[in-house]
């Protein structure tokens, strides 16, 4: 406990899926955490309950590919906690799995809109107040950004972006005390990774289970372990890094999973944080569509 005591982060969609842990983990460790989401993610229900467990949170409500909006949400935990220490890239989306020649063109500039602009502004509009602090950025890098993806290739190369976008910021920004790192997941037990609530199929669960060598899917709380780390200041001489936390599945050849199944190392961990949004996460394009909309707390 109390690894980020006195830090304020932000965390973009920071509502379901992996950013709900992401934003309960920080606030159980002493951070203020400013939790954002689109207009129909639970944000508001994430701060609550950040609030009844004893935490610290506000929520910020808004498409975040906007620029203006990006930089409302960073003045806004300013102006909220006074500072800002941590921020972390996780919004994101993954609305379709099709091959390239099918691929619909607004899928892939709803994945521009919102992996890439997204991150872009909200980096350039929390630099300048992550000087002031030393802080750090800790970003959503992919397993898919390092190997690709086959039925999704636009989407991991958003994810190969982030892992360039954040070793840039890491060499440029290192004399300022600023740190910018990416947690690289394998496929994670969210929306996405299930064929009744994200765009795989029944063979793609299949294929991603008997190509991890762990043979399972990791938890959003696995990962949010991950962003702790490389916040806080124990990773003070970290920067640049792509930090696989994936199961073993970029290492793997073959099907390996296949022999751990049934294997103790293939049953998921139960976790201490309480998740009630693992799967409320954005798996079609219907999210952010209406107009600019934030909408700070009260
Ligand atoms: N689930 C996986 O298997 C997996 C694997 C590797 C990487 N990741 C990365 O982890 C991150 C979180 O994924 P997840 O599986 O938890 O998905 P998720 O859909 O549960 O969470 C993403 C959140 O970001 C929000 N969001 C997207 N664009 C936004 C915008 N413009 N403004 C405000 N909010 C926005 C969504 O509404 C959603 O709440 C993503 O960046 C993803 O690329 C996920």
């Amino acid at each position: 406990m109390n690894r980020l005591a006195g830090k304020v982060a932000i965390v973009t969609g920071g509502a379901t899926g992996i950013g709900e842990a992401v934003s309960k983990k920080f606030a159980r460790e002493g951070a203020r955490v400013v939790v954002c989401g689109f207009p129909e993610d639970p944000v508001n229900d994430v701060v609550k309950k950040i609030m009844d467990e004893g935490g610290e949170a506000a929520a910020y409500v808004g498409d975040l590919s906007h620029e203006g909006v990006a930089m409302e949400c960073v003045g806004f935990a300013v102006t909220t906690y006074g500072k800002l220490d941590i921020l972390i890239n996780n919004a994101g989306v993954f609305p379709v799995m099709e091959l390239i020649e099918n691929y619909p063109t607004d899928a892939f500039e709803y994945l521009l809109k919102n992996n890439i602009r997204t991150a872009f502004f909200m980096t350039k509009y929390a630099v300048p107040e992550l000087k002031k602090t030393r802080g750090c950025i800790v970003s959503a890098g992919s397993e898919s950004g390092k190997i690709g993806l086959g039925e999704n290739a636009p989407y991991g190369a958003t994810k190969g972006w982030m892992h360039a976008f954040m070793r840039g910021i890491a060499v440029e920004q290192a004399k300022h005390g600023i740190r910018a790192n990416c947690v690289c997941p394998g496929a994670i037990d969210t929306a996405w990774t299930h064929k009744e609530t994200g765009p795989m199929k029944a063979r793609h669960e299949e294929m991603i289970i008997d190509a991890t060598p762990m043979a399972r899917r990791g938890t959003p709380e696995e990962i949010a372990n991950a962003y702790l780390f490389l916040a806080s200041d124990e990773a003070s001489f970290v920067t640049g890094a792509l930090f696989s936390v994936d199961g073993g599945v970029t290492i793997a050849k073959g099907a390996v999973g296949k022999e751990a199944k049934g294997e103790a190392v293939a049953k998921a961990p139960q976790g201490e944080l309480h998740l009630e949004h693992a799967l409320d996460g954005a798996s079609n394009m219907l999210r952010g569509r209406d107009d600019v909309v934030h909408t700070p707390a009260p």
